[in-house]
């Protein structure tokens, strides 16, 4: 890692088969259960991150979709700010930060771009101020942002976000990317922002009488899907990817007030995908705070995953992704 005041990076979002909701501590990211997720290659943030001597105030812009960079809405900015904050205190460094980021893929509909962006943020941060932490380090400092699936973002492949109380609580990878070629068809059924965003659902995740009965059920899932994962057992993995994601939405639906994601065409996408199962197509799918379902299938379906869920009038595009191998360093900054 080199020393330099200018970095950029890019991160993948993930996409969480046993998810990440509630937590015992939501303003340091301490989630109430472990989640596992599999890291994306396509649906990426790029952030570059320039480190400056002189006091004053962060400068934080963004590119919403195609346009040019912009101010970032303040909502944003100022979860960015407190991040750079923290990353300046964890470095014991001074001076201010100019952040310019950018998506590829809608920002805020159910792909997670907290995940990706916040993932990107830290680690353009860090090479900016000349740090060289761990892996391990790089999770807990990206879970420290506020976005715990952030986390997850830093690893490629396969990745397991344990339970820990401690601030040094972190994600580990189950597998590497190449271990099982799995892919994510992304159903767009709405590409507008969430109403809801997964800070507030995870505030009220456990006014949900669901609530318990879901935190009892999750161990034996955990468990089934590291073993589907290690063992590249389709059959198991696609059963509990499916349940898990439905609960998810049942406990948000059913908290105090209730949260609904899911649109009209969330509807279609799932009985599609499970006639496809009917017909032989290995296929499953899940929904993170969003209405655009995610239809995770093994390469060799993918083809007929995407010709089905074309002709679904309610989707009104298709993501086509694979599990990846994490973030990396840009060489092309954003200014
Ligand atoms: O990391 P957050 O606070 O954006 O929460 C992520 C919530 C889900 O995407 C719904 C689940 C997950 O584990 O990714």
């Amino acid at each position: 890692m080199t020393s330099s005041t200018k970095a950029t990076a890019s991160a993948p979002s993930n996409i969480a088969f046993i998810k990440y909701w509630g937590a015992v501590d939501l303003a340091r990211a301490i989630p109430a259960n472990p989640s596992i997720s599999m890291t994306l290659e396509h649906c990426r943030s790029r952030t570059t991150v320039e480190h400056l001597g002189e006091e004053g105030e962060h400068e934080i812009v963004w590119r919403a979709e195609a346009g040019a960079l912009e101010t970032a809405p303040p909502s944003f900015a100022d979860r960015v700010r407190g991040h750079l904050d923290f990353l300046r205190r964890y470095a014991g460094a001074e001076g201010r930060f100019r952040v310019a980021t950018e998506n590829n893929f809608p920002s805020a509909a159910g792909i997670a771009s907290s995940a990706s962006g916040f993932a990107a943020l830290t680690l353009a941060t860090v090479r900016a101020l000349g740090l060289a932490p761990s892996e391990a380090e790089l999770s807990a400092l990206a879970r420290a942002s506020g976005s715990g699936s952030a986390s997850r973002s830093v690893l490629g492949g396969f990745v397991e976000w344990p339970f820990d109380h401690e601030a040094k609580c972190h994600a580990q990878q189950l597998m590497p990317a190449e271990h099982w070629d799995l892919r994510d068809v992304v159903a767009l059924v709405s590409s507008g922002p969430k109403r809801t965003s997964s800070l507030d659902g995870h505030k009220l995740a456990s006014t949900s009488p669901y609530w318990a009965a879901r935190q009892k059920a999750l161990p034996l899932r955990l468990e089934a899907v590291r073993r589907a994962i290690r063992e590249r057992d389709w059959n198991r993995l696609a059963g509990v990817v499916e349940t898990e994601a439905i609960d998810l939405h049942c406990v948000a639906m059913s908290s105090n007030p209730p949260i609904f994601y899911w649109m009209p065409g969330t509807l279609a996408v799932l009985e599609a995908v499970r006639e496809m199962r009917h017909d032989g197509v290995r296929a499953t799918s899940t929904m993170d705070a969003g209405a655009n379902v995610h239809v995770i299938c093994p390469a060799e379906d993918e083809d007929e995953v995407v010709a089905r869920l074309q002709k679904i009038p309610e989707v009104n595009g298709l993501l086509r992704d694979r599990v990846g191998s994490g973030p990396r360093d840009e060489d092309e900054h954003l200014f």
